[in-house]
């Protein structure tokens, strides 16, 4: 008989109900299974079982820090014996996504940690929207995770997306003061008044509604004669926004 550690990290049950799924497997096939989840697994080592599996589920394109820490804590044990890895996440949905090899959060984790488990699986979790509480839907919204997700909250949470022009002479202090104190991009162009010839440059940034009195107030504080037109967009994608590319939506590790 062996003795398996089977190292569970869940939030919303999912990946627990598939540890427990396991466990029963093992344990009918005449092993031992030792079920700990990650908030206990602090002092447990691998060192005294046969073999180890860890489940993870994602969590705003993340894998918990406690995983990855446990996996590196112990990866002279766990690369020293029988092991395996899976995760537990949303965009295993998709079938480009759905094996080790293709779920972007699998290969995340791999970069992360010193552990190598010679099996590696990947489960699509479960989208209980009843059950999650507002700031988590909004929270993740926010990381563009989840394209269905997504769309569904859209119309209720997402702050409306803006784009401004400011038009000014004093681009270097205004453009420097967007980059440190709203954390947003912002591009320079050159433009000239038609009625002076002159040349002005042009600040153009995306930002939500929430920081359109934040931008006033800083160009108002180093250029009051700056020209600022503030107009509604149809949708930003890109740093700091809904990504551009999809399979860079929310994955952190
Ligand atoms: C607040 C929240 C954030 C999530 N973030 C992601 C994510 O970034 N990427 C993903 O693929 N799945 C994401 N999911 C989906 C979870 O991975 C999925 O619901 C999984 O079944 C959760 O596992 P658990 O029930 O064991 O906690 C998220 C779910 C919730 C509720």
């Amino acid at each position: 008989m062996k003795r398996v550690l089977l190292v569970c990290s869940s939030t919303d049950g999912q990946t627990r109900r598939i540890c427990d799924r396991l466990q029963r497997i093992i344990e009918d096939a005449g092993d031992a299974v030792t079920l700990v989840l990650i908030e206990n697994a602090r002092d447990v080592s691998p060192a005294g079982f046969q073999m180890a599996v860890i489940g993870a589920r994602i969590r705003y394109g993340r894998t918990d820090v406690r995983v990855i820490e446990y996996a590196n804590r112990h990866a002279a044990a766990l690369n020293a014996m029988p092991s395996a890895y899976f995760s537990v996440n949303i965009v295993a949905r998709k079938p480009e996504k759905n094996r080790p090899e293709t779920n972007p959060y699998v290969q995340a984790f791999l970069r992360r940690v010193a552990w190598r488990p010679p099996m590696l699986e990947v489960f699509a979790g479960k989208l209980d929207y009843p059950r999650y509480g507002a700031l988590d839907w909004f929270n993740w919204q926010a990381t563009g995770a989840e394209k269905g997700a997504r769309a569904w909250f859209r119309p209720s949470t997402r702050r409306e997306q803006l784009l401004t022009l400011v038009i000014t002479d004093q681009a270097e202090a205004v453009g420097q003061r967007i980059l440190s104190e709203l954390h947003r991009g912002v591009t320079e162009l050159a433009g000239r008044g038609m009625y002076t010839g002159k040349p002005h440059s042009v600040l153009m940034c995306a930002l939500t509604v929430t920081e359109v009195h934040r931008l006033e107030s800083l160009v108002r504080d180093e250029d009051p004669h700056a020209f600022i037109i503030v107009s509604p967009v149809q949708e930003v994608r890109g740093s700091g926004f809904v990504p551009l590319r999809e399979d860079e939506a929310g994955v952190k590790d």
